[in-house]
């Protein structure tokens, strides 16, 4: 008697906690989909003019730089397939070279973000910055 009235609470319980895990996995997705959503927002207003609203490098002032603003879809590739998103981040904030990109148009973004969009909290930028690294990943050509 005892174990058949367990196993109905048992399987209940089990129930519950499959709907609560797959309600927490959506609300994650959510965020992650809002995310790259807000990192599009900000490529087409800060990026594109340079990169190109398609990220490929075709921007309006990429004639007028000495260096081409790189082709952003081709990242990846670039890497031999890798996208290192901490390393991506950081050329965005501070305008670091990556080897053989020595001349540098390209403005340092934490700053300049940090004055456009009025924000005072280092954790707000970087998770702008952050933003865009998560859309330009969803943009890797194979
Ligand atoms: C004024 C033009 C300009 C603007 C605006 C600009 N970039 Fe760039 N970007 C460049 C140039 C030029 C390079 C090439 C790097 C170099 O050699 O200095 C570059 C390189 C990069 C790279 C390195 C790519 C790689 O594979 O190594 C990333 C990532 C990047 N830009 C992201 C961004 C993002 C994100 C924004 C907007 C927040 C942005 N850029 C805005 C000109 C620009």
């Amino acid at each position: 008697m005892k174990t058949s009235m367990k196993s109905p609470a048992l399987f209940i319980a089990l129930v519950f906690t499959g709907i609560l895990l797959s309600s927490t996995g959506c609300e994650e997705q959510k965020a992650r989909k809002a995310a790259i959503r807000e990192g599009e927002v900000y490529f087409k207003s800060y990026c594109a003019l340079c990169h190109g609203e398609n990220a490929d490098g075709k921007g309006d002032m990429a004639s007028m730089l000495d260096t081409p603003p790189m082709d952003l879809t081709t990242i990846a590739k670039r890497r031999g397939g890798e996208f290192p998103e901490d390393e991506i981040a950081r050329i965005i904030a501070t305008a670091e070279r990556t080897p053989g990109h020595s001349l540098g148009e390209m403005p340092a973004w934490w700053e300049t973000l940090k004055r456009a969009e009025n924000i005072d909290d280092p954790e707000v930028v970087r998770q702008k910055i952050e933003n865009i690294v998560a859309y330009l990943k969803t943009l890797q050509k194979e």
